[in-house]
């Protein structure tokens, strides 16, 4: 390896809720709406010691054939509510919330985000998503819908404006720029931490120069050790640019992760979380995403669908933008063809499968190599059982990893800021 001291790595809890690899058929599996759910989560990261605590949103309601996807039905509350309420029962850890630049206004934002940061004493972070497309969003638009280039124009904006309003500390506010005209005092004296921490998750050659320019933190996709490595790489040369050193943005991909007493144990969990993860009915789901056309009547046991997939076709609703829909179709057919699978095996190989799997020792090597070769500076972990999920790992790995000397025994600073090692912002 390198030579130089062993990175500390940055550790996130993912909250599972309305996602595509939340099991909910486990006995275990419990609601997610239920204040006890967030609770035992929160507590169990920070009793790991982990920098932060992190929720997804998402605006509206996803559709599939024009009804409410069955997975949001189950719910999913407003998230800096909900933070608010886990700054009382937690002392230590980040707290993190998702919230839209497209659709918020900076001043009520900045707000509702100091709010938290007094609260919970320098602990708040907010997540700027920008929406994928027109669907989302669309019950708090006033008018048209914001093409791709404006949506990171805005959120850049949005974000120096709301720093505008955070360094302020009580003294009135004027902007005047081409996405926002805002006279204003916040209500607020500087927050804690200055800035709340700014995280960014979008990975469109904008979303990345809106990181390097304004982001904290970069949630990524990028889990495997050469694509993590690559991203790692771009992303850090852009930094120079805007006057920033490669410590100041820190990379920490959403990664998932299986347990077990051995490798060859885990690795048979893992197959059978697959199997849960993608039921007959969810692989239809998934076909019908990328084929756009109503497929019922499709037999998920049976080969993938012979008809060519539509595209820009309105059939789902409000899920992210996965490609080209031809060229997903032909390569999965080709890996159907050559692996012999079904129209479900085909999915459960394809879609989202575990990124960490082993015995907590495997685990724990691994994500350590992935962060001392640079394919990232930390994880978001995202278990797969609400609220359970993270109890192993807790348990098994940060033990080991805090034995290889690589991740902290205690807290040693009381702001997110501190457990991330990014200094306070001066004062503009
Ligand atoms: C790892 C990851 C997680 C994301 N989570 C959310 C989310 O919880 N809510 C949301 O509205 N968008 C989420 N997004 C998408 C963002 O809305 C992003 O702004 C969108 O993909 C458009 O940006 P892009 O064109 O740069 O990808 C996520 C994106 C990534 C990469």
């Amino acid at each position: 390896m390198t030579g130089r001291p062993l990175k500390q790595i940055h550790l996130a809890a993912h909250f599972p809720g309305v996602n595509n690899t939340t099991v909910w058929t486990d006995p275990a599996s419990r609601s997610q709406i239920e204040f006890s759910s967030f609770r035992h989560l929160a507590e169990t990261a920070e009793r790991g010691k982990f920098d932060f605590f992190f929720l997804a949103e998402g605006l509206r309601l996803r559709e599939v054939k024009g009804r409410i996807h069955d997975l949001d039905v189950v719910g999913r509350p407003e998230s800096i509510t909900v933070l608010n309420a886990l700054a009382a029962v937690t002392e230590r850890l980040g707290l993190a919330a998702t919230v839209n630049a497209t659709f918020n206004e900076p001043y009520e934002l900045a707000r509702r985000l100091a709010s938290l940061d007094h609260l919970s004493e320098g602990r708040a972070a907010w997540n700027v998503v920008t929406s994928s497309d027109a669907f989302t969003g669309e019950n708090f638009r006033r008018g048209g819908y914001l093409d791709r280039a404006d949506r990171y124009t805005r959120a850049a904006e949005f974000v120096q404006l709301a720093r505008e309003f955070w360094d302020a500390d009580g003294a009135p506010v004027r902007h005047s720029g081409p996405q926002f005209d805002v006279t204003g005092t916040l209500s607020l004296p500087r927050p804690p931490q200055g800035h709340p921490v700014v995280i960014q998750a979008g990975d469109s050659e904008e979303g990345r120069e809106f990181a390097a320019s304004a982001a904290d933190v970069i949630f990524s996709r990028h889990s495997t050790l050469e694509a993590g490595q690559a991203f790692h790489h771009d992303v850090k040369r852009r930094l120079a640019a805007y006057g920033r050193k490669p410590d100041e943005l820190k990379i920490m991909p959403g990664v998932t992760f299986v347990l077990g007493d051995t490798d060859a144990e885990a690795q048979e969990r893992a197959a059978e979380i697959r199997r849960a993860q993608v039921s007959p009915r969810t692989a239809i789901a998934h076909l019908e995403q990328v084929w756009g056309i109503d497929l019922s009547d499709h037999d998920p046991d049976g080969p993938l669908p012979t008809a060519d997939p539509v595209p820009d076709s309105e059939l789902v609703q409000g899920r992210t933008r996965i490609g080209d829909p031809l060229e997903i179709a032909a390569r999965w057919r080709a890996t159907a063809a050559e692996k012999k699978l079904s129209s479900r095996e085909l999915v459960i190989e394809v879609t989202g499968r575990q990124s960490f799997i082993g015995s907590a020792r495997t685990v724990a090597a691994q994500l350590n190599e992935h962060v001392q070769s640079d394919a990232a500076d930390g994880f978001i972990l995202v278990p797969h059982l609400t609220p359970g999920g993270l109890d192993d790992f807790v348990d098994q790995v940060v033990p080991l990893l805090q034995e290889r000397g690589v991740f902290r025994t205690e807290y040693t600073g009381s702001t997110l800021r501190e457990h991330l090692g990014l200094p306070v912002p001066g004062q503009r």
